[in-house]
């Protein structure tokens, strides 16, 4: 398949003008900060080649993107077992960072690892000892998915995160109470932004993508960094409940699985085909991408990228 830069350019502009409907995230002060009409994606096609259009340059926040990064450490880590006795495995049809099921659920644990509180499980399990070994180890994951030693979080989006934690606090204090996580809480929400916190443009987000799409096999060296079994646990999680409450619309209109942030960002995954990465800031009512999702929508429906 022959995807241009001319023809990605061309998806690019038709979809600009949605970003004038959009909202920037208003609730983390930092992310408030950016330019909301910037739009852009990179396909890392199989093959190798990196195809981009759009404001390539910039980078952002990866956001709940992470969730579904710090998922696949974890299930390497510590395995299915432990991962899905602290997490459930089904979609919730609420916001991202709701508290209600939480509560009524029996057992009180997160429906599953792509909203906030089951995020939090997860990284709570995040091993070695104290927040640095911890971060270090990750992050040390992270490379290898990128390709990049240097890969860091922003420290101003961090902090701004910390600063308006409470209710990922309170998330996190709920969980302890009822032994789904233990130990510090305050590690935790230093590891969690973090995490949320990790920056990159849409070529680094299209190359992780490309690992998934390959199932699990580095694109360029031809080396095994994930297990088959969990890049499909991953992509299947991504299905159901990767776009949040929209999910279900997504699946019908664009059938890629994909993760969302309320960053702006987007990473699709066509299997055997192509890892994507998609920024647009300009967030929709559900907290996804609004030109974003257009723009997905449009590549599905050109190259026929939809796996149902
Ligand atoms: O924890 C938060 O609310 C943000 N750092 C990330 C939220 C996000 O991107 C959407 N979550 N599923």
């Amino acid at each position: 398949m022959r995807i241009t830069h001319g023809d990605l350019d061309r998806f690019v502009e038709q979809v600009r003008p949605y970003t004038e409907y959009g909202q920037i995230v208003e609730y983390i002060p930092a992310l408030a900060k950016v330019d909301p009409s910037q739009v852009s994606i990179a396909l890392h096609m199989l093959e190798g080649e990196c195809v981009t259009a759009g404001d390539t340059e910039e980078t952002f926040t990866i956001q709940s993107i992470s969730k579904v990064l710090s998922l696949a450490y974890i299930l390497m880590e510590r395995g299915e077992a432990e991962v899905f006795h602290r997490v459930g495995m089904e979609p919730t049809g609420d916001p991202f960072n709701s508290i209600a099921k939480l509560e009524t659920n029996r057992p009180n644990k997160p429906l599953n690892p792509m909203i906030n509180a089951g995020a939090l499980a997860v990284t709570a399990l995040m091993p070695g000892d104290g927040l640095e070994e911890r971060w270090e180890r990750f992050r040390k994951f992270l490379s290898a998915l990128t390709d990049k030693d240097t890969l860091t979080f922003n420290d101003e989006v961090q902090q701004s995160e910390l600063e308006t934690a409470d209710l990922n606090r309170s998330l996190a204090y709920f969980l302890r109470q009822h032994q789904v996580i233990q130990g510090d809480v305050e590690e935790l929400l230093q590891l969690y932004t973090r995490q949320c916190s990790i920056e990159m443009n849409c070529q680094e987000l299209a190359r992780i993508g490309a690992v998934f799409a390959r199932d699990g096999i580095c694109p360029t060296s031809g080396e095994s960094i994930l297990p088959p079994y969990i890049v499909r646990i991953c992509k299947t999680f991504m299905v159901t409940c990767g776009m949040y409450n929209a999910s279900g619309e997504f699946a019908i209109k664009v059938g890629i699985p994909a993760k969302t942030g309320v960053s702006g960002g987007i990473l699709g995954i066509v299997p055997g085909v192509c890892g994507i990465g998609v920024y647009s800031p300009a967030l929709d009512e559900k907290g996804n991408s609004l030109a974003g999702w257009k723009l997905m929508e449009l590549i599905s429906r050109t190259y026929d990228f939809s796996m149902f």
